[in-house]
C-alpha cells in the first residue's frame, strides 16, 4: 500500500499544473499550487501517508458533511429538511440562480453554499460563541486531533469578501429558512470553512464516516448510524458539486470536497481517504486529488456501485 501510494502522488503530480488555486478569498491565493498529498486510515487503524500530506489547508465545504451531521443530532430531520432539500443542484457550489425560482423556496441541498449557511443556523448553543466551540468540539472528537484551530486570517479573508454568501443568507431570511442574526450565523460559517487541517485529520473524519458514525478506536458511538448515512449520501448525490455523477462513475465513493483542495472520502466498513491538493479545476475540485482517487479506486477496487 505504501509504495502503491508513492507511486500515485508522482504520477500524478503532473496534474496539478492544469488546475489553479482559489482566488475569490484572497488568503487562499497563498497556498502552494504544486502541493499534493494523501492519507489513508484503514478501519483496522493502520495510517499510510504519502506526498505532502503534512501540508495545511482549510476545511471550507469539507466541513458540510460535518455541520449538517449536528444539524441533524441537534434538531432532527424533519426539521432541517423543512429548510434545506435532498436533490443535487446541477449548479455549482456557490450559484443562487434556483434560490427564487424552485417552489417553496429552499436551498436544494446542504452542501451548496445557500444551504449550507441555512444548516449552520441550526447549530444549537446559548450564543454564538457556544455554537462555534460545539461545532469545533465535534470536529475535534472525530478527528482525533484535539488542536484543531481556525486559521484566522483565512477566516478574515473569507469575511471580508463574501458577499456572495451575504447576499444569499440575506434572501434565505427574507424567505423565512433563516432566523436571527445574518451577520452572525455567516460568521459561524466562515469560521467552520476555516478550520485548519491536513490529509490524516480528515482521513480520520472520512474512516469514522466509513464506520457508521463509532470511533474505530474507543468503538465509541459519536453520531447515530443514520445521521452518518444521510450525510453519506449527500456527499454521493452532491459532494461534489456539478462533477458529482462523474466522480461516482471514475471513483464511486461517498466524498467531499473544498476549495482549499481538500478531498474527503469514507469507503463503507473499509477506509477513510484524505487528498490535498489546492490547484482545482473549473467545479472547484482539486484537479490532482480527483485523478490520485480514479487511479486508487481502480487499484484497490474501491467503488460502492
Ligand atoms: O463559502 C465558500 O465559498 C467557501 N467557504 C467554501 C466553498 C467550497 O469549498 C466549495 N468547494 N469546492
Amino acid at each position: 500500500m505504501q509504495l502503491l501510494l508513492n507511486e500515485l502522488v508522482e504520477k500524478n503530480r503532473q496534474w496539478v499544473h492544469f488546475g489553479k488555486v482559489a482566488t475569490y478569498i484572497p488568503e487562499l491565493k497563498n497556498a502552494n499550487p504544486n502541493a499534493l498529498g494523501i492519507v489513508i486510515v484503514d478501519i483496522e487503524g493502520n495510517v499510510y501517508r504519502a506526498g505532502d500530506y503534512r501540508e495545511k489547508f482549510t476545511m471550507q465545504s469539507v466541513s458540510k458533511p460535518i455541520t449538517l451531521m449536528l444539524a441533524l443530532m441537534d434538531r432532527g430531520a424533519e426539521f432541517v429538511f423543512e429548510r434545506v432539500g435532498m436533490e443535487p443542484s446541477g449548479d455549482a457550489f456557490n450559484s443562487m440562480r434556483k434560490l427564487e425560482t424552485i417552489n417553496p423556496s429552499k436551498p436544494l441541498n446542504p452542501m451548496i453554499n445557500a444551504g449550507a449557511i441555512a444548516v449552520t443556523s441550526l447549530i444549537l448553543g446559548n450564543s454564538y460563541e457556544e455554537k462555534f466551540q460545539r461545532i469545533l468540539d465535534l470536529f475535534r472528537k472525530i478527528s482525533g486531533n484535539p488542536n484543531l484551530q481556525i486559521n484566522e486570517s483565512v477566516y478574515l479573508s473569507e469575511k471580508r469578501t463574501g458577499d456572495r454568501n451575504r447576499s444569499m443568507a440575506y434572501f434565505l431570511r427574507d424567505v423565512g429558512i433563516l432566523e436571527g442574526d445574518v451577520e452572525s450565523i455567516l460568521d459561524l460559517y466562515f469560521k467552520q470553512c476555516s478550520i485548519e487541517v491536513d490529509c490524516e485529520d480528515i482521513a480520520r473524519i472520512g474512516v469514522f464516516l466509513a464506520n457508521q458514525g463509532i470511533m474505530p478506536d474507543t468503538k465509541e458511538q459519536v453520531v447515530p448510524k443514520e445521521i452518518t448515512q444521510i450525510a453519506k449520501t449527500f456527499m454521493v448525490t452532491c459532494g461534489m458539486y456539478d462533477e458529482s455523477g462523474e466522480f461516482a462513475i471514475n471513483v464511486g465513493v461517498p466524498a467531499k470536497s473544498g476549495v482549499g483542495g481538500g478531498i474527503m472520502c469514507a469507503v463503507p466498513n473499509r477506509m477513510g481517504i484524505g487528498v490535498m491538493g489546492p490547484a482545482l479545476d473549473p467545479k472547484g475540485n482539486s484537479i490532482g486529488g480527483l485523478k490520485m482517487l480514479q487511479v486508487l479506486s481502480k487499484e484497490l477496487s474501491l467503488s460502492i456501485f
